[in-house]
This record gives C-alpha cells, structure tokens and sequence, in this order.
C-alpha cells in the first residue's frame, strides 16, 4: 500500500495529520512523533496496549491466528525440524544458515560456554535459599565486570562477541545457581555436548558417577529453548531495549532483562502456574478455582493462562503440550497427577463462557512448568530456564535497537494529575 497514506486528529476545532505506515504483516501504525511538537498533546496508553515501540524484523506474532514467526518461519516447524542453535542463528543474524554457517556458529557458542573461574566467588556470596534469579540477575550484570572487551556497544565485532557470550554463558550461570542452591560442586561444561544436554549435564551431573544424558529428555529440553526463544516487544525485551537506549553495556541490559522476566505475570508465570496446579491438587476442586478466576473481587487469575497478544491458542503451548505427553511418558509418568488436573482445568475453562468470551487460552506456561518438574528442576529453576532461552531474544533485539537509525533513548511522558504549583509551608503554619 502506498506510504502517503495519512490519519488526522481534529482536538478543539484543531487538526493534525499524521503518516500512516504500513508494516510487512499485522496492523498499520500511525506515526505520532511529531504529535506533541504539532499540537502539544501526548497520546496515554498505560500497558502499550495500542502503542508500536520499534520497528522490527525479527518476530511477528497474529494473535487472532495463534501464529508465531521467526524472520517469517512458523514457530511449530521450527520447533519440529530445527534446534535451539540453529534459531538463535536465525533470530541473530536473519536467516537459516548453510551446514558450514552453523558448524562454525555452534563451534563459536561451544567454546564461549566457561565462565571466568573468579565469577564463581559470586554465587558464593548468595544464601544457599537464594532465588536462582537473584543469582543471575547479580551474576549477569557482573559480566560486565569481567568482559570489559565485550562492552563497547558501537563496535560490530565487540556486540557479536557479546551475544554469543551471553548465549553461551547463560546455561552454565543458571546451572551454577542451581547447584549452589543444593549445595552440590558446580559442574564444568563439555565441547563434546550439545546445548541442551550441556545444561541437563550440567545440572544434574555430581563427580562421584558418569552422567549419561536421555536423548528423548535433552530433545524436549532444547525444544523447550526453541519455543520460549523471542516473542516480539514483550515486557522483558522491552526493558532491554529501553536500559540499551541508554548505552548501557550489554550485559547490563541482559540483567535488566532478567530482572523483569521473573515477575509471575511474565516469565515467573511457569513456576506460579505448577505451584496453582498443585494448589488445586485434584480434578474436583478446579470449579472453586476457576470460580475465583472469574471473580472481580478475586485478585487471583489462572496462571498459565490469557495473553496480551493471543486472543486465539497460543501455537507454543501446542508444541508444549505434546513434549509434556513425551517425557511423562518416557519417564513412566503419564498419570502424573499433576498433569491430570492441567488437562482437566484447560478442558473446563475452555468450555467456559468467560474464558472463551475474553479470550483466554492457555499460554506458554501452561505446560512448561509440567515437562520441567518431571524433568527433575524444582520450581524455582522455571523462570531461570525461560532466561537461558529469552537470552537469544534479547539479544537480537538489542543489536537491531542498535542498528536503527531511529533509535534515540526512550523516554516517555506522563498524565500528571498530581498538585498543581504551591509554595512551602513552614512547620509551625501546617
Ligand atoms: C508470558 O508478552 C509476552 O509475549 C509474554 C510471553 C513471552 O513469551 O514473552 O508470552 C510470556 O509472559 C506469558 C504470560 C504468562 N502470564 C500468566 O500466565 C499470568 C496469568 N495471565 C494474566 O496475568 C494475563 O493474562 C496477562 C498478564 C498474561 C495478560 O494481561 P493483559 O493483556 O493485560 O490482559 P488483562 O489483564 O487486561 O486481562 C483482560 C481480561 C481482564 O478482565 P476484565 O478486566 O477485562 O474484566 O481478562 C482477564 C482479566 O481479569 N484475565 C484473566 C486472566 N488473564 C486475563 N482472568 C483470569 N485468569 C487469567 N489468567
């Protein structure tokens, strides 16, 4: 459609034109930068439920249609027939590479995944109980401490090597605060494994025996990192892109990112969601639950569940619910209880008018808690493991942020409703 195309907004017999643009695929944007310098009005829109943040190229999501694209490939064919890697090749550099591109590029990522042996003295400043977020999100941010050469953000080469820094490091930093957590030695990462049977490894292995990684549990693992991977202008990649605009460092940025992730509405949402289930405890009980869901008065909401964007199924809950049905069946649980009542609440709330009239479907987190758990991670190790994933996101959108001419630091506005000017009053006249 041609780009001359134009929205007015009339405001006391006033009126401004603004260009309309027209993107690749999902809804046209109405230009407002010029809005406030033209009539000296701000737009509100707590939440961004109507606003465009960036352009970009790297994810689209059709809430309407329940799709999900990485630079244009559908999330279930990703998931299906590619790996963890190979989309974090896709998302950082814009298509799928040849044989020879991704040889080198896991080679690159496999020789990253150590860290700086005096970065361990970090996690054992932690309480043993400390949240494994807490630990990444000190850890993290440390980084910056000890890859000082990493950390010039106008230099091509120093924001690649961050990146794959930050992809390789991550699991070895959410490994490490696990096994500090249970007081077990920190396991060191392996050249000769894959990604995710280097983070299963590195979690579960102990030095008194040899760890020999299930095929079928580090399959479902690195699909687990494939679908939590990017999700387009989320709250996490948000708060990188606005701590990046800044000039922050990189690593930075990524703890930032970190940081907002584990709020139980975002990323914290897989550990909420299986401690609900196990709240809930068995199928006769969901109608009490699901009633509170629905109750305005109630600050409780199925976790797991309804989605900013997805009016429709979300298509990575698909691909989660049947790893979910594998594993527990691998591992001989299939009639796990816990999975019983996440498949009799997704039937009935459904079925329910309420969820199906605001369009509430279960979301990434739904089952994600469920394959993890049966897996062997504590609760508590979910969000950190949506991190490791989400790393590659971030990242991608912090070297496009980087890379676009628009880019100046964010810095929105306000609807103050506060006290308008008044003059101190001394003690004694109050
Ligand atoms: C992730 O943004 C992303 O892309 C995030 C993510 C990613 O990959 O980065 O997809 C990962 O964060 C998934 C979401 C995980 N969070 C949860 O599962 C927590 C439970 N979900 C809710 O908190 C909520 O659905 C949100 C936060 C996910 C979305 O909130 P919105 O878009 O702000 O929607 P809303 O709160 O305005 O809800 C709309 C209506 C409300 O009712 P009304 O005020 O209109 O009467 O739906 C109701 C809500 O009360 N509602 C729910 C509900 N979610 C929304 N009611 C019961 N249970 C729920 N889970």
């Amino acid at each position: 459609m041609s780009e001359n195309r134009t929205a007015t907004l009339t405001i006391d017999g006033n009126t401004y034109e603004m260009q309309v643009r027209s993107p690749s695929a999902g809804p046209d944007v109405v230009d407002i930068g010029k809005l406030y310098a033209q009539a000296g009005v701000f737009t509100h829109d707590p939440g961004f439920t109507s606003t465009s943040s960036c352009e970009s190229k790297i994810t689209f999501i059709d809430g309407d249609k329940g799709e999900l694209l990485h630079r244009g490939y559908p999330i279930d064919q990703l998931a299906e027939k590619s790996h963890f890697l190979e989309v974090c090749y896709l998302l950082l550099y814009g298509d799928l590479p040849s044989a020879a591109e991704l040889e080198k590029f896991e080679t690159t990522i496999t020789h990253h995944t150590m860290i700086h042996e005096q970065m361990g003295n970090f996690f054992r400043g932690f309480r043993r109980d400390a949240h494994p977020m807490a630990v990444m999100v000190g850890v993290v941010g440390a980084m910056s401490a000890f890859y000082h050469d990493s950390t010039d953000i106008n230099d091509p080469r120093q924001r690649e090597i961050a990146s794959h820094r930050l992809i390789a490091k991550m699991p070895t930093i959410a490994a490490w605060a696990y096994k500090y957590t249970i007081g077990q030695p920190f396991v060191y990462p392996r050249n000769d494994l894959d990604y995710a049977s280097n983070f299963l490894r590195m979690c579960f292995a102990v030095p008194a025996e040899e760890y020999k990684v299930d095929p079928i549990l580090s399959r479902a693992m690195d699909r687990i990192f494939t679908l939590h991977a990017d999700h387009e202008q989320n709250a996490s990649t948000s708060t990188v892109r606005l701590a990046s605009s800044s000039g922050a460092n990189p690593f930075a940025c990524i703890a930032a990112g970190i940081a907002c992730l584990w709020g139980p509405a975002h990323g914290g949402a897989n550990q909420a969601c299986l401690e609900m289930l196990k709240e809930i405890g068995s199928p006769d009980r969901i109608p009490e639950f699901i009633a509170r869901a629905k109750d305005k008065n109630d600050p409780f909401r199925l976790m797991g569940f309804g989605h900013r964007v997805y009016k429709n199924h979300d298509p990575r809950a698909k691909v989660m619910k049947e790893s979910a049905d594998e594993v527990l069946d691998l591992l001989g649980i299939e009639n796990n209880p816990i999975l019983q009542v996440a498949k009799e609440l997704e039937k009935q709330a459904l079925e329910d008018p309420y969820f199906a009239e605001k369009k509430l479907f279960p979301n990434v987190d739904f089952y994600s808690g469920i394959i993890l758990e049966a897996m062997g991670f504590p609760t508590s190790m979910f969000t950190p493991i949506f991190a490791v994933s989400r790393t590659v996101g971030w990242v991608s959108q912090w070297k496009e942020q980087l890379t676009d001419p628009a880019m100046k630091i964010g810095r929105p506005r306000q609807l103050y409703t506060g006290e308008t000017y008044r003059d101190y009053v001394e003690i004694e006249n109050r």
